[in-house]
């Protein structure tokens, strides 16, 4: 019982790196999957890059691998642009735009709820459009600005904005403008679909590091404060409601068996990173481009997998 006990203990201690390096090597001959083809400037990655960090709520940062690698946030900055907008308005100002429930379909579907109008959550796009549309200010560059300033916050750093994938976004933004007017149609989007669009393509642009998701993911685990700079970004109500939405819809259609297998609230993003987190215990980045069919990263979900396996991180 003792043994089976201390399996189940997070592995935050001294030989953490050593872990990080052994599970990254691991899931290093991990084939299969592709690097994001639909925006023509993500097709350019190199495959190969393969990164995992993790950061204590007590902010030690454990690093392997590319760690340090830049890449687009893409989709993984949902969770924390929701988190802003809820920090700003409340639970009850934001739901009445972007409900709660899993959808059981793809990022991109074109759904939303019938009797509301309101997309079903806000980790696919047009819950995620919605979000951005709810961010304050008048024009896309305010909104924009107040995004890059809360998930810099997250990270503890300035992040910039990838302006070629960004241009790429836009330009093959097509199904994501039809997503924002369907919900400006049916009431929910706060702002016109070319506001709201531009700033979501923008914030899919900012770029980042394993190691800045793992940050930004433990900041949610600690409650709303970033470990490193021990800044409060968000209240311990919206780091909760936050990662209540990640553990049940932050894998898309592969949510219900991520759960099972991996047991840990996370966020995939097209540019190849996971952020994935432990309440009250630690955030984990990978970053690893080649994706699933449901466009989720092939070996960042190995290495979380073996992590999760190996030192009983489920949290069930
Ligand atoms: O909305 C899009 O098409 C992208 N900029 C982001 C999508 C994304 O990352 C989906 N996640 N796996």
């Amino acid at each position: 019982m003792a043994d089976e006990e201390s399996a189940r203990t997070p592995p935050l201690g001294s030989g953490l790196s050593a872990v990080l390096d052994s599970v990254l090597e691991q899931a290093r001959p991990t084939d299969g999957g592709e690097v994001a083809g639909y925006i023509p400037e993500l097709a350019d990655e190199d495959p190969e890059q393969l990164g995992i960090a993790l950061a204590s709520v007590r902010g030690a940062v454990h690093e392997a691998g590319d760690s340090d690698a830049e890449f687009t946030i893409q989709s993984v900055s949902k969770p924390f642009v929701f988190a802003l907008a809820l920090e700003q308005s409340g639970l009850a100002a934001i739901t009445r735009h972007v409900g709660l429930e899993p959808s059981g379909e793809p990022f991109n579907a074109i759904s939303l709820e019938e009797r509301t109008g309101r997309p079903l959550n806000p980790m696919i796009n047009a819950g995620a459009i919605v979000c951005s549309s709810l961010i304050r200010g008048d024009d896309a560059a305010a909104k924009s600005g107040v995004i890059e300033a809360g998930l810099s916050a997250f990270a503890g750093r300035t992040l910039d904005v990838d302006e070629a994938v960004l241009a790429s976004e836009a330009a093959t933004g097509d199904r994501n403008r039809a997503l924002a007017h369907l919900a400006r149609a049916a009431g929910t989007l706060a702002s016109t679909a070319a506001v709201a669009t531009d700033a979501y393509f923008r914030q899919c642009s900012v770029n980042v590091t394993a190691r800045d998701l793992a940050v930004m993911a433990a900041t949610l685990a600690a409650g709303g404060v970033n470990p490193v700079t021990r800044e409060r970004v968000v209240s311990e109500d919206v780091a909760r409601w936050t990662t209540a939405v990640m553990t049940s819809c932050g894998m898309y259609d592969a949510s219900g068996e991520w759960l099972v297998r991996v047991g840990l609230p996370a966020k995939s993003g097209v540019g190849g990173g996971i952020a994935a987190l432990q309440p009250e215990q630690f955030g984990i980045g990978t970053f690893s481009p080649r994706l699933d069919a449901r466009g989720n990263s092939v070996r960042g979900i190995a290495m979380l997998e073996e992590l999760s396996e190996r030192h009983g991180l489920h949290m069930l």
